[in-house]
């Protein structure tokens, strides 16, 4: 229990209030099943699979096992001109789940670097059709498409940008979908389907044949769980489908379950060309990321240079890492015995309704849900996001740990969840929120 030996100054933390967190830390020194025990010994329920990235549970020993094994059988081989078995097996294991004919893996190590790849994709996919001239990208508003410069350009959120003005030209960003008439409805809203025309008017504007792709969240989440109107995917496909653009769903929250299914794309019936995914594909216990794509694409690509050429100027160090790999694999295959998609999408009737009776609490503006992912909204006080910051600090030190991005509470829970568990969330919630 004891980490007072170090100062907590030298680490710069990210995202993270840096000197009021050093002032009173949050220190989590053990992770097991749905908690956390923090560094005064309590027990924190983990309301949000750490950062989306833990549904099976945390300290799953197969993991463990699986990349101790790895590390001392083969911890590390270049993945340029070289490769080990991990990465072949995961690649397969993931494209059996994703939809046809989305078929080949590219592997990064986070989920912004699965957007940068993406974008670099949509660009060499273009360019070796002779289309270079799509050079345009399509985002939204509040959209979070991760931190590289890549995913800054792409971002929709002030803060995220504001201080980085040097990013990508040439992105335009549609409207987001939230809207205050639809506030307090569970699942997909009736209404906003009209928000998709938004990419048909960027295409009258600027000219459908210069846009390369276009990125969204499928449920925007780091936001706070901003759910597609009922038609606006289907209609963004079209539109797509008509100009020759790329659709690029960022799977990296809704990917491996989120929504009780495989991905958002089977969720909600439309098929991207490109997938980004990181996160829970190795439980959060190793870094990793991937983009997969569809046969037309990977073909497109590779085929445009001679057979013995490198077709992709793209690739990290630890792309496909063993030790990532052996944790993916052990983790893919752990959903699979155990059918915790399925899980996932039974759970997410009891864990709506949970989540929608907090409703009547004074302080809450709205809540949104889908699958096992929903915010809860606070009425601002002050500035932006000050009283979800103090709020985050609160339900800690009550034993609730949910991520909260301005003045939304962020709540994903493992898919191993149980109706206690979902109790014990919510009860803590109405505790703290119902004293602001
Ligand atoms: C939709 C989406 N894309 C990309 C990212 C960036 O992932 P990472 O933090 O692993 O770089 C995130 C992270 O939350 C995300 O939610």
């Amino acid at each position: 229990m004891e980490y007072t030996n170090n100062s907590l100054e030298q680490h710069w933390m990210p995202f993270t209030a840096n000197r009021d967190f050093k002032a009173d830390p949050r220190i989590v020194v053990k992770s097991e099943g749905m908690y956390y025990i923090d560094h005064k010994g309590g027990s924190v329920l983990d309301g949000c699979s750490g950062l989306f990235c833990a549904p099976l549970g945390h300290g799953r020993p197969e993991i463990a096992n699986a990349v101790r094994d790895q590390l001392l059988t083969n911890d590390y081989a270049p993945p340029f001109q070289v490769g080990h078995p991990g990465s072949f097996e995961l690649a397969s294991r993931i494209a059996r789940i994703t939809p046809e004919p989305i078929n080949h893996v590219f592997f990064v190590n986070s989920g912004s670097e699965s957007i940068d790849t993406a974008l670099k994709m949509a660009m060499a996919y273009h360019r070796a059709k002779g289309d270079g001239h799509r050079t345009r990208f399509v985002s939204r508003e509040r959209a979070y498409h991760g931190v590289n410069i890549g995913g800054v350009s792409l971002a929709g959120m002030v803060k995220n940008r504001e201080t980085f003005s040097g990013v990508m030209p040439n992105v335009v960003c549609m409207r987001h979908t939230l809207m205050e008439e639809n506030a307090f409805i569970p699942g997909q809203p009736e209404r906003g389907v009209e928000l998709a025309e938004d990419l048909a008017r960027m295409c009258e504007t600027y000219g459908g044949s210069t846009i390369a792709a276009v990125f969204v969240e499928p449920v925007a989440g780091s936001t706070g769980c901003i759910v597609p109107p009922v038609g606006y995917l289907e209609r963004l496909r079209e539109i797509c489908d008509q100009h020759g653009i790329l659709l690029v769903f960022d799977e990296v929250i809704t990917g491996f379950g989120r929504l009780g299914h495989s991905f958002a794309a089977d969720a909600f019936g439309v098929t991207p060309d490109i997938m980004t995914m990181a996160k829970a594909i190795t439980n959060g216990a190793q870094p990793m990321g991937a983009v997969a794509v569809k046969d037309e694409i990977y073909e497109t690509i590779t085929n445009a240079s001679p057979e013995d050429a490198i077709e992709f100027f793209h690739g990290y160090t630890f792309s496909g890492h063993p030790a990532a790999c052996a944790a993916g694999n052990v983790t893919q295959d752990i959903f699979q015995r155990e059918g915790l998609f399925e899980r996932a999408n039974k759970m997410s009737g009891y864990f709506a309704d949970a989540v929608h009776s907090l409703k009547d609490i004074e302080a809450i503006k709205d809540i949104r849900s889908y699958g096992l992912m929903a915010a809860v909204e606070v009425k601002p006080r002050g500035a932006p996001g000050s009283l979800g910051t103090k709020l985050q600090k609160e339900l800690f030190w009550n034993g609730l740990h949910v991520k909260f991005t301005g003045d939304s509470g962020i709540l994903a829970p493992q898919f191993v969840v149980e109706e206690k568990h979902i109790d014990e969330m919510v009860d803590k919630l109405r505790k703290t929120l119902s004293k602001v």
